[in-house]
C-alpha cells in the first residue's frame, strides 16, 4: 500500500479553490480537508504556498505514429515520461488506421505500442475509410474497448483524409453508439490545389506551408464538420482551432444552441507564423504543423476562446520529428512531416502566459487543461478533479517557479522545442500519478509499464443497432 499526503496547500479545482490536505492511498484520493491526520509511513509532501490541482490531460498527441513515410521521434514511454515531467498525468492518444485496414487491428496495435506508457493513457479512433466492417468494429470499440470517441481527418488528401460520406456514416454511427466525432477540420482538396499550385510556382520551401493552409480552408471545414453534426444532432468537437475563423463557426453554432466544443494548442495561444520566413531552413522546417501556426490576432482570439467559453480544452498535438525527418521535405515542403512537440510544456505555457498575464484565473486554468477534457470525454470524476473517489493524479504546483524551456534539457526526443528560451514562471514542483511520486524538484522517477489504459464509457445508454 502506498500512502501519500499533500500538507498545507490551496487545493484549485474548476469550481473553486481552497485550503485543504489530500491524502491518497495506492492510486485513489482518499480523503480532502483541513488538518488531516498523517499515517504512519505515509509520503509527505509539503505544498504550503503553492497549489493542489488535477493533473493535466493532454487531450491530442501522437506518440510512436507511423506518419508521411516515417515514425515520430517520441514512443509511448518518452512522451508520457516528458508529459509526468510538465505535470500532464493523461494523454489522449490516437489510432490512425491506413485506409482499408482493419479499425480493430489498427486499435490493438496502438494498444500493444501504447503498453509502456510512463502515464495514463487512452485513445481516440480514427475512422480513415468506411465499409461495413467500420461499422461494425466502431460498435466492437465502444461497447467492449472503452472508446468514445472518433476522429475524421478532412485533410491528408490521398492519406488518411476522411469525405463527407465517410464524416455522414461514422458521425451517425457514433451518434448511436454515444460515442462523439472529433475533427480535424481543413478541406484537404483546397490544401492539395495550393499546394501544387505553390510548387508549380517554384515555391518549394517552408514559408510556402501557411500559404497552403489559410484560416479560410480551416474554416470551410469546420463550418461543414459543424452543419453534417447539425443535421445529425450529433455533438462535435473540433481539434486544435488555431484560427478567429474557426472559433468563430464554434461560437455562431453555440449561440444557437448547438453542442460544439473546440481545443486550442498551447503552440497556437503563444507562438506566431513568423517563425516560417526564418532563413534558418531547419528551424522553419520544424515549425511545419498543420494546421500552421498563425498571426497575433488568431492568437488573441483563441484566448478569449478560452476565455469566453467557446473553446474548452488545451492540447499539444504533440507529434515529434528530428531535422533529419523533416529534411525529408528540403526540396519540397508538401513532404516535411507535419508535427512538433509540447506535452512537457504545455501546463507551463498556459499558465505562463494565460494565469500570470490575468488572461485565464487558476480554476479556469484547470478547466482547460483537465477538467473540461475528462467532463466532454466521459472521464470525470475519474479524471479532472481533486476530489475523494478520484484518481490520485495531482500536481503540486509552484507558482513562483520559473524555469527556462530548451531542447537541451527537455525530456522528450526530437531534439527541438518550439517554445525554446521562454522562461515560463509557474511550474510542477511534483507531479503525482496514481498515486506514486513520478516527478520531485527536478527529478523524474517515471516507470515504463506503470501507466494505465483509461476506459472510457460510452455517454449515454442508448440502443445500438
Ligand atoms: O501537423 C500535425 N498536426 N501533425 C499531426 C497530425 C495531425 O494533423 O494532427
Ligand atoms: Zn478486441
Ligand atoms: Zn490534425
Ligand atoms: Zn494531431
Amino acid at each position: 500500500m502506498t500512502t501519500t499526503i499533500i500538507r498545507g496547500g490551496t487545493v484549485v479545482n474548476a469550481d473553486r479553490a481552497f485550503k485543504a490536505d489530500v491524502l491518497c492511498v495506492d492510486d485513489k484520493i482518499v480523503a480532502v480537508g483541513q488538518n488531516l491526520e498523517v499515517p504512519a509511513g505515509a509520503v509527505e509532501i509539503d505544498a504550503l504556498g503553492q497549489y493542489v490541482m488535477p493533473g493535466g490531460i493532454d487531450t491530442h498527441t501522437h506518440m510512436q505514429l507511423p506518419f508521411m513515410g516515417t515514425v515520430t521521434a517520441d514512443d509511448f514511454f518518452s512522451g508520457t515520461a516528458a508529459g509526468l515531467a510538465g505535470g500532464t498525468t493523461t494523454i489522449m492518444d490516437f489510432v490512425i488506421p491506413n485506409p482499408k485496414q482493419s479499425v480493430l487491428e489498427a486499435y490493438h496495435q496502438w494498444r500493444g505500442w501504447a503498453a509502456k506508457s510512463a502515464g495514463d493513457y487512452t485513445f481516440h479512433v480514427a475512422i480513415t475509410w468506411w465499409d461495413e466492417s467500420v461499422h461494425r468494429d466502431m460498435g466492437t470499440l465502444v461497447r467492449e474497448h472503452g472508446v468514445n470517441s472518433f476522429k475524421h481527418f478532412m485533410a491528408y488528401k490521398n492519406a488518411i483524409m476522411a469525405d463527407d460520406e465517410t464524416l455522414v456514416r461514422s458521425f451517425t454511427r457514433a451518434l448511436e453508439l454515444g460515442a462523439i466525432p472529433t475533427v480535424h477540420a481543413e478541406n484537404g482538396e483546397l490544401v492539395y490545389m495550393l499546394q501544387q499550385d505553390l510548387i508549380k510556382k517554384g515555391i518549394t520551401g517552408p514559408s510556402a506551408h501557411p500559404l497552403s493552409r489559410p484560416p479560410e480552408v480551416e474554416a470551410e471545414a469546420a463550418n461543414r464538420a459543424i452543419a453534417i453534426a447539425n443535421v445529425l444532432n450529433t455533438p462535435v468537437y473540433i481539434v486544435h482551432v488555431s484560427c478567429a475563423e474557426s472559433l468563430d463557426a464554434i461560437t455562431r453554432a453555440r449561440a444557437k444552441g448547438q453542442r460544439v466544443y473546440g481545443e486550442a494548442l498551447a503552440g497556437h495561444l503563444v507562438i506566431d507564423d513568423s517563425v516560417y520566413q526564418s532563413e534558418d531552413l531547419e528551424f522553419a522546417r520544424a515549425h511545419v504543423m498543420s494546421p500552421p501556426f498563425r498571426s497575433k490576432h488568431h492568437q488573441e482570439a483563441l484566448w478569449q476562446g478560452l476565455r469566453g467559453g467557446n473553446l474548452h480544452t488545451t492540447a499539444t498535438d504533440h507529434c515529434t520529428f528530428c531535422a533529419e525527418q523533416k529534411a525529408a521535405g528540403k526540396d519540397d515542403f508538401t513532404r516535411i512531416p507535419n508535427g512538433c512537440g509540447g506535452v512537457e510544456d504545455r501546463m507551463s505555457v498556459v499558465w505562463d502566459a494565460g494565469v500570470n498575464s490575468g488572461k485565464l484565473t487558476p480554476s479556469e486554468f484547470v478547466a482547460v487543461t483537465s477538467t473540461n477534457a475528462a467532463q466532454i470525454f466521459n472521464m470525470y470524476p475519474r479524471k479532472g478533479v481533486v476530489a475523494v473517489g478520484a484518481d490520485a493524479d495531482i500536481l503540486v504546483w509552484d507558482p513562483e517557479a520559473t524555469r527556462t524551456i530548451s531542447a537541451k534539457t527537455q525530456y522528450a526526443k526530437g531534439g527541438f522545442n518550439v517554445f525554446e528560451g521562454r522562461t515560463v514562471r509557474g511550474n510542477p514542483s511534483h507531479t503525482i500519478a496514481a498515486g506514486k511520486v513520478v516527478f520531485a524538484n527536478g527529478e523524474l522517477r517515471a516507470v515504463e509499464g506503470a501507466g494505465r489504459h483509461v476506459d472510457r464509457p460510452a455517454f449515454a445508454a442508448v440502443t445500438a443497432r
